[in-house]
């Protein structure tokens, strides 16, 4: 069994590398099928648990705490999840807070959070820390090893932040430049695969003043992220490479085998996209940026 996951972990490994070659974070459909045929014995015992528990007594064997969806992010990255004087849940705010509050109250429950590391999400969902992971996280084959995600909900790219006066005009001119990136995001692992030597900070705040105060050329981020840092900073500009980098999705993250929780979440998904909820609130939050 251990050997046969290690293979096909190194042959999803090797096509997501194939893929970020030609198309750095084209990822997600591709990979969804893959890791769905990928399910392992202990899975299958895992969702037949979950799915009897839930079956049995509701709500109640999918989550930590009974009644309460606790969800990890990393409020660091706007406009889906920031710091903010007064939240959607507790001082958090933006547009995946929103949704993660909606999703808990459309079924009698509450949303907790819990703010932490971009890159411990991922352990805190499989060592039960949290019921969920929703934080503009993309949907990756890499990923997709360790935990389930839902419905994407957002299509992205990677985009570069530079000087207004740069010349930096294509993911090729990044070739003899400082770059910046956010350590653990997929900006990095784009810029891994393209070659590149760059350097990997803990936020986004910090790789975009590094750049303002002229120590690198250029940041590497999600697109509406870097679009919210050009409005906060004067004199910074995007740059797009629709070649270099492709679409990403965003989707949210359950431990494996949580079939109760994952098909809550993705019926309320899917429900959010067909309605327009997610599309307004991504109008709401990233008007309120532009304004500020
Ligand atoms: N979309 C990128 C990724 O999945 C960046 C996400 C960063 N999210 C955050 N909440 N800090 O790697």
């Amino acid at each position: 069994m251990k050997k046969v996951t290690k293979a096909a972990a190194l042959v999803l490994t090797m096509a997501m590398m194939v893929s970020t070659l030609v198309a750095c974070g084209d990822s997600a459909d591709a990979t969804t099928d893959a890791a769905n045929t990928e399910t392992t014995a202990s899975d299958d015992a895992a969702a037949e648990t979950a799915g009897t528990e839930a079956e049995a007594s509701d709500t109640t064997a999918m989550t930590k705490t009974e009644g309460v969806i606790t969800f990890g992010t990393n409020a660091e990255f706007p406009p889906f999840e920031f710091v903010a004087s007064s939240g959607v849940i507790d001082q958090y705010d933006g547009i995946d807070m929103a949704i993660a509050k909606q999703i808990a109250e459309e079924n009698g429950m509450t949303a907790a959070v819990e703010n932490m590391e971009f890159d411990s999400l991922l352990i805190a969902l499989q060592n039960g820390q949290i019921d969920a992971a929703i934080a503009g996280m993309t949907v990756t084959e890499e990923r997709l090893e360790s935990v389930d995600f839902s419905t994407p909900y957002y299509t992205a790219t990677q985009v570069m932040i530079v000087k207004e006066d740069s010349d930096i005009a294509s993911a090729a001119d990044m070739a003899d430049k400082k770059i910046c990136v956010v350590q653990g995001y997929t900006g990095e692992i784009c810029v891994k695969d393209m070659g590149y030597p760059y350097e990997a900070f803990k936020k986004g705040t910090e790789a975009v003043m590094e750049l303002v105060n002229g120590k690198c050329d250029v940041v590497v981020i999600d697109s509406a992220t870097a679009q919210k840092y050009i409005s906060d900073n004067e004199g910074l500009k995007i740059v797009e490479d629709s070649a270099a980098f492709e679409s990403e999705e965003y989707a949210i993250a359950v431990k494996k085998g949580n079939t109760a929780l994952l098909d809550m979440i993705n019926k309320a998904i899917e429900a959010k996209l067909a309605d327009g909820t997610i599309s307004e609130l991504g109008v709401k939050y990233t008007e309120e940026t532009t304004i500020e």
